[in-house]
């Protein structure tokens, strides 16, 4: 079954076929990045009006490079929850109208739900149930996946997310947006126990996390050094804020798995790009025997790919959208 894939969440237009929800048989990505790094971060406004622009030969180029066109494709798929609504309705919108005038069936996808799925394209032999730790600019859950379409949140931030405090921090620090890959690439050369960084716990909420109070503490480490005239180490507060956002990220993740009895550990999300969350959760799995997954590189940001292939499962699981399809901006996972 081949499914044409629309995303529009946030500042990529990404259009993908995806056969069986297993085989990328195209892929293409528009990104605004450029464009918002001017204003340090996505102008939702701005977002919008991009994907009105690219949405179509981005489309376009997805089924040429599968070499397919409309007849060849069996369904469609859009992410409609969560994200900007602006940029969400633009996808939902031009899905719908594809939708209708094709005849094919429209499929709605839920963005942490894609995310999840993007595991799905790069493990032929990854299946539900596993515990996901789905990190993003806008989420950070432990997500208990019990099949395809059958999820419970384990626990969640009560403030920032991880992607949202690595790309303050990184601001902070002078870096462009978004910054957590940035700050990634420098922490390698840093020392992660240079600074000592607060890593909160949520009382009472063992799986739950606060990044908010982490983020704040490099602000005032910062400003407290320039009002001094000095100046910090980047590579060495990058290695101890990445250490202490990790050590946060992976002991709650770790502790969840224990408690819950499940072996199968599985990262998503932009975050999940993060070569020390990586290089960990590997290292702390082989430890225990325990079997980690984490999606290929070029899959871990927003991409179409991931849409077509959580739509595949939704498809059978019978979750059809109709015509009155509206895009949300929050919506949960389960
Ligand atoms: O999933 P995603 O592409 O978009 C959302 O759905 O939010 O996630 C984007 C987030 C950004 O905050 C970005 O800085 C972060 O993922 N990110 C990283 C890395 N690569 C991307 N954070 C830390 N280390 C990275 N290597
Ligand atoms: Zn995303």
């Amino acid at each position: 079954m081949k499914i044409l894939a629309i995303e529009s969440s946030c500042d990529e237009t990404a259009a993908a076929v995806v056969e069986d929800g297993r085989r990328i048989l195209s892929s293409v990505v528009a990104s605004q990045v450029e464009e918002h790094k001017l204003y340090g971060g996505v102008v939702p406004e701005i977002a919008s009006r991009r994907h009105c622009e690219a949405i179509n030969g981005v489309v376009k180029k997805a089924l040429e490079d599968a070499g397919t066109d409309l007849q060849g494709i069996d369904a469609l798929a859009v992410t409609y929850a969560p994200g900007l609504i602006g940029a969400l309705l633009v996808g939902v919108n031009f899905a719908k109208g594809l939708s209708l005038s094709t005849g094919l069936p429209l499929i709605p996808v839920h963005h942490l739900r894609s995310h999840i799925a993007s595991n799905y394209l790069g493990h032929p032999d990854l299946e539900p149930p596993f515990l996901c730790l789905v990190v993003s600019g806008g989420h950070s859950h432990i997500v208990e996946v019990k099949d395809y379409t059958c999820m419970k949140i384990i626990g969640k931030t009560r403030d920032d997310a991880a992607g949202e405090a690595f790309d303050k921090a990184a601001r902070t620090m002078g870096m462009p947006y978004p910054g957590g890959i940035h700050l990634d690439k420098i922490a390698e050369s840093g020392n992660p126990l240079a600074f000592v960084l607060p890593h909160p716990k949520v009382e009472g909420a063992p799986y739950d996390f606060s990044f908010s109070g982490l983020k704040t503490a490099v602000i005032n480490l910062i400003h407290n050094a320039s009002q001094k005239g000095e100046t910090l180490s980047a590579a060495d507060l990058s290695a101890s804020f990445r250490k202490a956002v990790v050590d946060s990220l992976t002991g709650n993740f770790l502790r969840a798995a224990q408690d819950l009895g499940i072996r199968q550990l599985v990262l998503a999300g932009g975050v999940s790009a993060n070569s020390l969350l990586r290089r960990r959760m590997e290292e702390e799995c082989r430890q225990r025997g325990w079997q980690c997954y984490a999606p290929p590189l070029s899959l871990c940001g927003d991409n179409g790919a991931m849409v077509g292939a959580q739509a595949y499962y939704e498809y059978l699981a019978g979750n059809l959208a109709s015509t009155d399809l509206n895009a949300r901006a929050t919506m949960s996972i389960e």
